[in-house]
């Protein structure tokens, strides 16, 4: 049984006295839950205060991305070296706003993978269609050509998959208030996974968690996370309200009961 996944992304939102009063409100209304694993991936100034404000909690820091190396001469970029000491457990790569308001490409996503899982960050690889690729039906040969940077990102041998999530996230639900009805996210859910078991292997793709993620709210966290393969949520606009985050993660756990 996979533990479901459910992560908030704020992106560029919530300054550094908001995300305190966040903390205060959101640790103590999950506290009690059990068998969910949930994440919080604050703007990157706000990591190692955040990560203060939930230890102890089991909440997981999750950071928004992640550089391509070490260390060196990567203007404004993240260096998964330092993600590593300041507690970061996830990061967020290849979400859509990097893909098409920043240009990122697969490669770039592929190389960001690599350094990441080289310092032992665990990725949330996000894959998703556009509005004209779903109209032309391309959806599938989208979601598995972003896949295939999986490819060579080098797995440690023995690796524990539960360690790795993907994320569907179709571009025209996200922040759009349009969701995915369950129907479209299971088909594209199931496609992943046996797109895992035949590139990776089937085991692994039965740890492997795929979260769904685009316009996620209280109200449909629980149907969302009733389909057999969504394994977790990725949630930003609904995750900036302490109160409503809590509240999808308690619906998505009562809908595995
Ligand atoms: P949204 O964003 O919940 O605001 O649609 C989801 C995401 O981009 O991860």
């Amino acid at each position: 049984m996979r533990t479901p996944l459910i992560v908030a992304n704020f992106k560029m939102n919530l300054g550094a006295a908001e995300t305190a009063a966040y903390l205060s409100a959101f640790v103590p209304k999950i506290a009690a839950l059990k068998n969910v694993e949930v994440g919080l991936a604050p703007q990157a100034p706000l990591l190692s205060a955040v990560g203060k404000g939930i230890e102890g909690s089991g909440i997981r820091l999750a950071a928004q991305n992640c550089g391509v190396d070490r260390s060196g001469a990567y203007t404004a970029e993240l260096s998964p070296v330092l993600l590593k000491e300041l507690g970061i457990t996830w990061v967020i790569l290849g979400h859509s706003e990097r893909r098409h308001v920043y240009g990122e490409s697969d490669t770039l996503v592929q190389n960001r993978f690599r350094a990441a899982l080289k310092e032992g960050l665990q990725v949330i690889l996000c894959v998703g269609e556009t509005l004209e690729e779903r109209k032309a039906q391309r959806t599938l040969v989208v979601v598995a050509r972003q896949l295939e940077v999986l490819g060579s990102v080098g797995w440690p041998s023995a690796f524990d998959y539960s360690k790795f999530a993907v994320a569907y996230e179709p571009v025209w639900a996200i922040g759009t208030g349009e969701t995915a009805t369950p129907e479209q996210a299971q088909e594209v859910h199931r496609f992943i996974r046996g797109w895992l078991a035949e590139n990776i292997n089937p085991s692994a793709a039965e740890l492997i968690r795929i979260q769904y993620g685009g316009s996620v709210k209280p109200d449909n966290a629980g149907v969302l996370m009733s389909q057999k393969d969504v394994d977790g949520l990725l949630v930003g606009s609904a995750s900036l309200k302490a109160d409503g985050f809590a509240e999808i993660v308690r619906n998505a756990v009562e809908s595995r009961r």
